[in-house]
């Protein structure tokens, strides 16, 4: 399994949080940056990566669609599976760093812990969709829920997990910050309640160091 769990000859990085931390923003800002270093860098996100993927994304996320917590898991790793095979793989193969909106560690907290399926069994599945390829370096984007879903209401359009009660986004949070004590180095707390352009030097930080290390 070893051989398969590195992402290659680039680097792999995603960014994670509760909704509303701000990630997607701070994913184009660090694939700007890059860029600006002279960097090839793929900008992608789940779910819906790929154009069977954001067939996958609406059946998830569309509000009032009844959709249980197993399928709901599958499906995520469906578009998951799609994603990597089409889009993540081929880009690392050529060397580009890769930014991806959420990741395995998205259903890790949210199925894992949120669901209730246990770490263990979306360990499993998971790594049957990815073929074993985990991130290089993970950003928690670390934020208090409150203000998350303020953030997002005022965005506006809440999808259909946005509209869980706030238990549910608070257990998420946890999830994170307990993921990243368990793989210190591979995953980094940055507190996303510093502004903006802080979060995004702390992360460009982190990312020096992991390109560094390569
Ligand atoms: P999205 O609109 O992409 O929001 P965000 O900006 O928060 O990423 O919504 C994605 C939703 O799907 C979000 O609530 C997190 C959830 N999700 C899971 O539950 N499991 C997963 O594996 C992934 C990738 C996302």
């Amino acid at each position: 399994m070893a051989s398969l769990v590195r992402s290659g000859r680039g680097l792999f990085i995603t960014l994670e949080g509760i909704e509303g931390c701000g990630k997607s923003t701070q994913a184009r800002l660090l694939a700007n940056r890059l860029r600006a270093t002279g960097r090839t860098v793929t900008l992608t996100s789940e779910p819906g990566g790929t154009r069977v993927g954001r067939a996958i994304r609406s059946a998830l996320l569309t509000p009032g669609r009844k959709v249980g917590p197993l399928a709901e898991w599958l499906l995520f790793e469906a578009d998951r599976a799609q994603h990597v095979a089409e889009v993540i793989r081929p880009a690392l193969e050529k060397g580009n760093v890769v930014i991806s909106d959420r990741f395995s560690d998205s259903s890790r907290a949210y199925q894992g812990f949120g669901r209730g399926i246990g770490l263990d069994e979306v360990d499993r599945v998971d790594a049957v969709a990815t073929g074993g390829l985990k991130s290089d370096l993970t950003i928690v984007l670390d934020l208090p829920v409150s203000e998350g879903l303020a953030r997002r209401r005022r965005a506006g359009g809440l999808n259909r997990l946005d509209r869980e009660r706030e238990r549910f986004h608070q257990k998420i949070r946890d999830a994170f910050l307990v993921l990243a004590t368990r793989e210190p180095d591979r995953i980094r707390v940055v507190d996303g309640r510093i502004g903006r352009g802080e979060v995004s030097e702390v992360i460009l930080r982190h990312v020096t160091a992991a390109l560094a290390g390569r």
